[in-house]
């Protein structure tokens, strides 16, 4: 006998869900500091740009095939087209490559949330003070390690929990929980003497710190941001109910995101500003500055629990949703129960995570493509196979898939969103194979050897 699939309870789960998803340490980790080195408002504007043209109708797909097929991310793929079930497998190993890097990270922000509550973060208050916090932390074998171990099993107990009462409920709790705590942060940051000069630097463009790169950046974070280019949404939206209004979802989930990741820019970089810190900073924005710059405020520990907190509570509703995926395929396609499956999975991720996390530290001479584990596992997502997954996403939807899916899941089988249908057939079809084609064609030298050919053919 065939069970029905578990649906999504109440009418805002599944932009809950979804949001839960998206809204992760991309938006206030990894935005402000990518957008930090990329001429913060001119890389906002390409990012827009990015969510409009490639995030929209990729994300709007990915829905339509996980409701159509309602089945795992391998399942789906191979239930539509047997040749491109590929695809599915790589939206299946992606989760487990972000997984990687993404659960040291999130171990991290466990450690500082237990250092600003315990008072410790007092104890650092200048820049070179906080330095060496972090690097005695991430270099020492033992503790990131642990951190990064409770927050994976975290993970492990919602996902056998199961979909309605482990996902839904703890994204319901943990996304106003969040949006609340980012609010309060903002509006502390913006008010700190000299925060506006953060705000200028951040809404107004400087365009001579664009680079071809700038646009291959923006591109990445806008996938990875969205949790496109990979089994995430498809695994999602297979729990939607039949009479959700995907356009709506897909609307609501790319503004709560993009507005997400602005707020928090608007958090980092006044207070960067006012503590007269560089905004180039990098991966270490958020975790080596800010905690000196809430030292300046007063009861620091309190800001900096609420900002740990916010960030843990951000990489919760990501690791659980990348774990779903992987969940959800080892249970449905090798007929284990999901308690099983999850339990493999979180092994095989423990052992990843723990080696990615000693890459940080006393194993970072090891490197492979000139990259320690960890950053080799960061790039390799967002850079190549985010990208990669949506623009074969793109294709395969665009060209291959039947038509009707598509027009009957973006209009509930009814005539409304038949605009929205055909514009989405044209970005998937036409817009976005050409934009992710060329930024990557550019970006691997493509264009330069080009020209230096021409040049040499005409001497
Ligand atoms: N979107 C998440 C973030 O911004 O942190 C990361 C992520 C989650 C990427 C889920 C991909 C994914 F499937």
């Amino acid at each position: 006998m065939k069970r029905d699939r578990v649906t999504l309870g109440g009418k805002l789960s599944a932009v809950l869900v979804a949001a839960g998803s998206a809204v992760g340490l991309g938006n206030i980790w990894r935005f402000p500091y990518i957008a930090g080195e990329n001429g913060g408002g001119a890389f906002l504007l390409i990012y827009i740009f990015c969510i409009m043209l490639l995030g929209f109708p990729v994300l709007l797909a990915e829905f339509s095939i996980g409701r159509h097929t309602r089945k795992n991310a391998v399942g789906a793929y191979r239930s539509l087209s047997k040749r491109w079930t590929f695809l599915g497998y790589n939206a299946v190993l992606s989760p487990f490559v972000i997984l990687g890097s993404y659960f040291v990270v999130a171990g991290w922000t466990l450690e500082y949330l237990v250092v600003s509550l315990t008072g410790g973060i007092t104890n650092y208050v200048s820049s070179a003070a906080n330095e060496q916090l972090f690097n005695d932390f991430a270099i020492s074998p033992v503790r990131p390690i642990i951190y990064t171990l409770i927050f994976i099993v975290i993970t492990h107990i919602i996902i056998v929990m199961g979909v309605r009462k482990g996902i839904e409920r703890s994204a319901k709790f943990l996304m106003p929980l969040l949006l609340v705590v980012l609010a309060v942060l903002a509006v502390r940051s913006v008010t700190l003497p000299g925060g506006t000069e953060g705000i200028k630097f951040f809404f107004k463009p400087d365009f001579s710190k664009v680079t071809a790169a700038t646009f291959l950046n923006a591109m990445g974070q806008s996938f990875f941001s969205l949790s496109i280019g990979l089994g995430c949404m498809i695994t999602y939206a297979s729990y939607f109910k039949r009479d959700t209004n995907l356009t709506a979802t897909t609307s609501n989930v790319i503004i709560l995101d993009t507005f997400v990741a602005i707020l928090a820019s608007t958090v980092i970089f006044p207070a960067v500003f006012s503590a007269g810190i560089a905004p180039e900073a990098g991966a270490s924005l958020v975790f080596i500055t800010l905690p000196s710059i809430f030292n300046t405020m007063q009861l620091p520990w309190l800001w900096s629990s609420a900002f740990f907190l916010l960030l843990g509570v951000a990489a919760l509703t990501s690791t659980i949703s990348l774990h779903e995926v992987i969940t959800a395929y080892v249970s449905e396609e090798w007929h284990m129960s999901r308690k099983k499956a999850a339990r493999i999975i979180t092994g095989l991720l423990i052992v990843l995570a723990s080696a990615a996390s000693l890459s940080v530290g006393i194993g970072r001479d090891y490197t492979l493509f000139g990259m320690t584990l960890f950053d080799l596992l960061d790039s390799l997502t967002a850079d190549i196979l985010l990208p990669i997954g949506g623009l074969c996403t793109a294709i395969f939807t665009g060209w291959f898939m039947d038509r009707r899916i598509l027009r009957e899941q973006i209009t509930n089988g009814q005539s409304r969103h038949l605009f929205v249908y055909r514009t989405v057939a044209i970005l998937l079809k036409y817009v976005c194979p050409v934009l992710l084609t060329v930024i990557f064609l550019y970006n691997l030298g493509f264009f330069s050897l080009l020209t230096n050919i021409f040049v040499s053919l005409q001497h």
